[in-house]
């Protein structure tokens, strides 16, 4: 079964062709075009501009894929796009990109969860077996999922807030170190003492797996708000920081874990490309007996093989919405769209719950 992934729903353009044999997974080709330039005056992703760079680049992007893999559109079993949740600009463009594909070659059309692609992302590198416990930790989402098989995932624990990923962002624009933040408060923690600052553990006190990083933010910015911040001192808040984030995740991993019958602690996310998180995790697996599995980082950010994946795992298993075509993209999409719906702890109103 061999895929063309389309993702759009951030700031990447990305394109991939996937190919699952027996339910492994072969990339045969993938083009990233990243818009960090065009979004770093602004410290942030603004989601017009990167609705118009999508729309400039996703037919190149997507020609490159499939020149690198040496197929041409007739030979694709099916063409997979995100389709949701997302930037709902970008979305747009990566999803009507793939239903013209689709159309034109008389390919099934399958829209996709982005979250699905994350969750999915470890099978790309190795064959990992479900159940596992998901961390999913990117700008957009924090969650704890379990994950059962394709399309059957219970949450667990979400952010009532900020994902790890936003704290992260929010920081580094405090502290002018640049975007995207997680790269460069890792960078800028390097030579900081992370027991310098005392920052709140929000929600640990509690039951459940919930958490919360909003707090953070604040007690940081009433630091840099108090005084001049010697580059020491910058260094040192951002280690505080990076320590508080990767004690929140970490606890509550080891919860998840605690009666959790299978033997893998999955993270994914573009947060799970932080070394200290990926080692507090690793200490909490260990001490469960699971294996921590962390993709390649370049699966861990947004990427196109992830969906291509997730794409022909629907196909194969023949989970491929009747009338696909037809699908309105969906700015909120929880994987888990029960518990989203019965408990909405995050987001709401009228587009929906986050989780
Ligand atoms: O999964 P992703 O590429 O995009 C979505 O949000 O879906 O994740 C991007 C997030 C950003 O918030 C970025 O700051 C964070 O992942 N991130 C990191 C690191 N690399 C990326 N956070 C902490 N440490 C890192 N090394
Ligand atoms: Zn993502």
């Amino acid at each position: 079964m061999t895929i063309l992934g389309i993702e759009t729903s951030c700031d990447e353009t990305a394109a991939s062709v996937v190919r699952l044999t027996d339910g492994r997974a072969d990339i045969l080709s993938e083009t990233v075009r990243s818009q960090i330039e065009e979004h770093a005056p602004y410290g942030g992703v603004v989601p017009e501009i990167a609705a118009r760079a999508h729309a400039e680049i996703a037919d190149k992007v997507v020609a490159a894929a499939l020149d690198d893999s040496g197929l041409s559109l007739p030979e694709l079993d099916a063409i997979a796009a995100t389709s949701g949740p997302g930037l709902i600009g970008g979305v747009m463009v990566g999803m009507m990109t793939g239903k013209a594909l689709a159309l034109a070659s008389g390919r099934p059309f399958i829209p996709v969860n982005h979250l699905e692609g994350h969750a999915l992302s470890p099978r790309l590198a190795e064959a990992c077996a479900f159940p596992y416990m998901l961390l999913l930790v990117s700008g957009g989402h924090c969650q704890f999922i379990r994950v059962d098989g394709l399309g059957d995932y219970q949450r667990l624990g979400t952010t009532i807030d900020d994902a790890a990923g936003e704290a992260f962002d929010k920081l580094a624009k405090l502290l002018g170190l640049g975007f995207p933040g997680g790269p460069a408060v890792e960078r800028t923690a390097a030579g900081g003492d992370e027991a310098r600052y005392k920052l709140p553990r929000p929600l640990l006190d509690r039951d459940g797996l919930d958490m919360s990083f909003a707090g953070l933010k604040t007690a940081a910015a009433r630091i840099i708000e108090a005084g001049d911040l010697s580059d020491q001192d910058v260094s040192d808040l951002c280690a505080s920081y990076q320590r508080a984030i990767a004690d929140c995740l970490s606890a509550r991993a080891d919860r998840a874990l605690e009666g959790f019958d299978g033997d893998r602690l999955v993270v994914a996310g573009g947060v799970a490309a932080n070394t200290a998180i990926r080692d507090a995790l690793d200490k909490v697996a260990s001490r469960h007996g699971a294996r921590l599995i962390a993709p390649p980082l370049r699966y861990c950010t947004d990427n196109a093989a992830m969906i291509a994946l997730a794409g022909a795992e629907r196909l194969a298993a023949g989970l491929v919405p009747e009338e696909s075509l037809g699908f309105a993209a969906r700015p909120r999409w929880p994987l888990d769209e029960k518990s989203a719906a019965e408990d909405p702890v995050y987001g709401g109103g009228k587009r929906g719950a986050k989780a």
